[in-house]
């Protein structure tokens, strides 16, 4: 008997990182998962452990990734009822300096990529008046993220669309929730290449990411717009929202940058 009320689930970046453990807790509770992300051997290895899980391999940077999710999206048979639009990156350092090319695939994969899959599972889900959309955000959404522009950025848009589609559901049957995790450690660090500005994190400040995506699955399943895991960053949400904007934006600035 599941812990979670979800039939099926969906999860992209299910490859490492809190996509894995949010696969790991759900196959786990027996909520049978689709894992979507692009290393194959990774998503085999994974399901190799459980007998509830099944492997899509996808490119979320490319139509044809998006399109061969949004197929499995519409497959009546075993149909889905959770979408977790977990799978991001970011790009770390003064803005001028970064690769366009990079910001480009990290806009695609963050924004484009979340917004299509949430408009295809949102029309799968109506018609039945049930179904729950998970998308990752990051309490760098909250704030300006001086060296990290493009991702606090797209991490804004994650939870602004969030927030306006689960408004637009909250009485429809249709549950649509964003999550924000603090620092987890995971490949994100590497991929993103904030290794750096990461080192002098305290430890106490790190969650672990099976408590992260714990957290996100009770409130997608409590129909709650935003969830924010851990009283301390709840507490520093709270925070970025009384100080005044121009203050928050010096704060994360001589925090971050070099
Ligand atoms: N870790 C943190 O401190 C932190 C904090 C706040 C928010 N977040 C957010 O949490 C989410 C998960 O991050 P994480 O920390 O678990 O990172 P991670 O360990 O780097 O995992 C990212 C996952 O996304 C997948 N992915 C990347 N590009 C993809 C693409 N083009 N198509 C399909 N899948 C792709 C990766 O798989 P493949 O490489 O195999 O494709 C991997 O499974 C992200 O949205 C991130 O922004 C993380």
């Amino acid at each position: 008997m599941s812990t979670y009320p979800f039939e099926r689930a969906l999860v992209t970046g299910a490859s490492a990182g809190i996509g894995e453990s949010f696969a790991r807790l759900l196959a786990t509770a027996g909520v049978p998962v689709v894992v979507v992300a692009r290393r194959h051997d990774r998503l085999v290895a994974l399901a190799s452990e459980f007998a509830n899980i099944e492997v899509l391999q996808a490119d979320l940077q490319t139509q044809d990734g998006i399109d061969a999710v949004i197929r499995r999206l519409n497959d009546t048979n075993n149909p889905i009822d959770l979408l977790v639009n977990n799978a991001g990156f970011g790009t770390t350092g003064v803005f001028d300096g970064i690769d366009p090319e990079r910001t480009t695939q990290e806009i695609a994969l963050n924004v484009n990529a979340l917004v299509r899959l949430t408009h295809a599972a949102i029309n799968v889900f109506l018609p039945r008046q049930h179904g729950y959309v998970l998308n990752v955000s990051s309490v760098g959404a909250f704030q300006a993220g001086p060296t990290l522009a493009v991702y606090a950025a797209t991490k804004a848009f994650v939870t602004s669309f969030t927030e306006a589609v689960h408004e637009e559901n909250r009485k429809r049957g249709v549950h649509v929730t964003a999550l924000h995790p603090g620092f987890v450690p995971t490949e994100f660090q590497a991929v993103s290449s904030a290794k750096d500005t990461t080192s002098n994190i305290p430890k106490f400040m790190w969650l672990k990411p099976e408590r992260v995506a714990h957290a996100g699955l009770v409130a997608v399943a409590r129909n709650k717009a935003i969830s924010v895991p851990a009283v301390l960053y709840k507490t520093l949400v709270i925070i970025t929202k009384i100080f005044p904007r121009g203050a928050v934006r010096r704060i994360a600035g001589s925090i971050i940058a070099d």
